[in-house]
């Protein structure tokens, strides 16, 4: 199975780890149990109980008087530590480590991991950058899907598909790459998408539909294949959304998006929540059509503004070496 082994995954944002709790996460097709302690340290360990295979992620935390804390499993209540040791009942030893712990790169709230393969492509510091300059809002659009990595990554770089799958949010009646910057494994596409005017009728409906430009402009900035980031320039505010992929499993992929602003105006606070909502709504779309596609369709039609999927479809088939892109076509 072709999964990219050597990329790095930005397995969650910091957020999403309650102290001592847990969280199941699913990385070319293991699962682990991935859990924060009370001083803020992150572990992961594979989700499978050395005893009889229980998933740990069902269990419990239990925080120890140091401060750090252990999974305890559902079954029969043996207690794991970060580095996957056990005390057996009646005894008072540790036992060796049972469980390989799975090794994380833990870059300020960003959890990344290459899923215990050896680094084939570095992790990019534009994260911490946007961490640094902007206020966080918050993670929205969390789905599990079942679809392959490529897939995923066809429908996030394919520029048509606002008019079928997102239709009713952003009306847009054409759309233009203007131009496409191929770097290799990292690329940058500016699109100018033309709305559709709204009618009179629509107008008295919704008044707001004369504050939506009359053309989206986009800059969307590619890290082949883990993330996807779309920076928005507005007179309010200066956004920054940042698309996470990763491969679950064979068939099955997650997504989750990172939400980032810089206000201009004091009414660009009010906007979060809908920013979010927005955002949950879009990959909502994006999910329930993947799930209708027939993967392995011969593409038998080429339509224009393609060139984010052929630059996915070049790297992924090339990975991890990089091919020049072949600018006769
Ligand atoms: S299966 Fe985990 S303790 Fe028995
Ligand atoms: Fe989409």
């Amino acid at each position: 199975m072709k999964q990219l082994q050597g990329a790095p995954w930005l397995l969650a944002h910091r957020s999403m780890l309650k102290p001592n709790q847990l969280l199941k996460i699913s990385l070319l097709g293991q699962d682990y149990v991935m859990w924060q302690d009370g001083h803020g340290k992150i572990s992961a360990l594979p989700n499978a109980c050395p005893h009889m295979g229980a998933m740990l992620s069902e269990g419990w935390c239990v925080a120890q008087p140091d401060g750090s804390s252990a999974v305890t499993c559902p079954f029969h209540a043996l207690e794991f530590n970060a580095s996957g040791c056990t005390v057996l009942p009646g005894s008072n030893k540790q036992t060796k480590s049972l469980l390989q712990p799975l090794e994380l790169i833990i870059q300020g709230d960003f959890i990344w991991s290459y899923g215990g393969y050896d680094p084939k492509i570095p992790i990019p510091s534009i994260m911490n950058e946007i961490a640094a300059e902007y206020e966080f809002i918050g993670v929205t659009g969390e789905r599990s899907i079942g679809t392959d990595l490529l897939s995923l990554l066809l429908n996030m770089h394919d520029y048509n598909h606002q008019n079928g799958t997102h239709r009713e949010l952003f009306e847009i009646e054409a759309v233009q790459v203007k131009r496409f910057i191929d770097e290799g494994f990292h690329s940058h596409a500016y699109l100018s998408q033309p709305r559709k005017q709204p009618s009179f009728r629509e107008i008295l409906k919704n008044p707001a539909q004369l504050a939506m430009p009359k053309v989206l402009e986009a800059h969307l900035e590619n890290f082949f294949p883990f993330m996807g980031l779309l920076h928005g320039e507005d007179k309010l505010l200066s956004l920054k959304e940042c698309h996470f992929y990763l491969p679950e499993a064979e068939r099955q992929s997650r997504v989750f998006v990172l939400m980032y602003m810089k206000a201009h105006s004091p009414i660009a606070h009010l906007l979060k929540r809908n920013l979010l909502k927005l955002i949950d709504v879009v990959v909502d779309q994006d999910a329930k059509i993947l799930s209708k596609i027939y993967a392995d369709t011969p593409q038998r039609i080429k339509l224009n503004n393609e060139v984010g999927m052929d630059w996915v479809r070049r790297n992924f088939e090339s990975f991890p070496a990089v091919v020049e892109p072949n600018l006769s076509r």
